[in-house]
């Protein structure tokens, strides 16, 4: 059984060590702002059996084109294919559907395993940013529709 809870600073240790020894962050050599999206209420962390699985940072408001914005997530590594990560985007987008129509994010062109992540649960590749992040590599823009027409 697992709870999607806001993240608190007692999460940071976790949730940094998670980042990490993950992509995109461990190539790209960078860290996800943390402390700023507990400050906006934008963090959740999933917690299985008192452990932290995983965390998400997402703005569920109208950001970009009718849709809320994915800014990073991540299921750690002992705890992956066991479905936390469809379960945290599942949370995410009904909170996003209560703002917004669309879902937006970007991964990695080198971040193969996370597209398939996002193609499983009904995401579109519809963009590339290229060179975004770093020379020869591309930011994908992914999309889903969240509410009918
Ligand atoms: C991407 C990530 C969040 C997926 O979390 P997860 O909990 O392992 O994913 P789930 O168990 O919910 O997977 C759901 C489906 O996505 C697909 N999938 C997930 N991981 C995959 C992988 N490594 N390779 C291929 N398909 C994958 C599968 O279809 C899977 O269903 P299945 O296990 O029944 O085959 C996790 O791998 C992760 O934290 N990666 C590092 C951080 C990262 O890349 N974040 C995204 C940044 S944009």
């Amino acid at each position: 059984m697992i709870r999607i809870v806001p993240m608190k600073r007692a999460h940071l240790r976790a949730c940094n060590d998670i980042t990490a020894v993950s992509e995109p962050w461990r190539t790209l050599k960078e860290s996800v702002e943390l402390r700023r999206y507990i400050a906006l209420k934008q963090a959740y962390v999933c917690i299985n059996g008192g452990r932290i699985a995983g965390f998400l940072v997402f703005t569920p408001e109208a950001v970009f084109a009718r849709g809320g914005y994915l800014r990073a997530i991540a299921v750690a590594p002992d705890f992956r294919r066991e479905g936390i990560g469809k379960s945290m985007m599942s949370f995410a987008e009904a909170k996003t559907a209560l703002r917004s129509q669309h879902f937006y994010l970007c991964v990695s062109s080198f971040n193969r395993s996370a597209q398939s992540f996002y193609k499983s649960i009904g995401y579109r590749r519809v963009g590339r940013l290229p060179d975004l992040l770093q020379p020869g590599v591309s930011e994908f823009i992914y999309w889903k529709r969240l509410t009918q027409r």
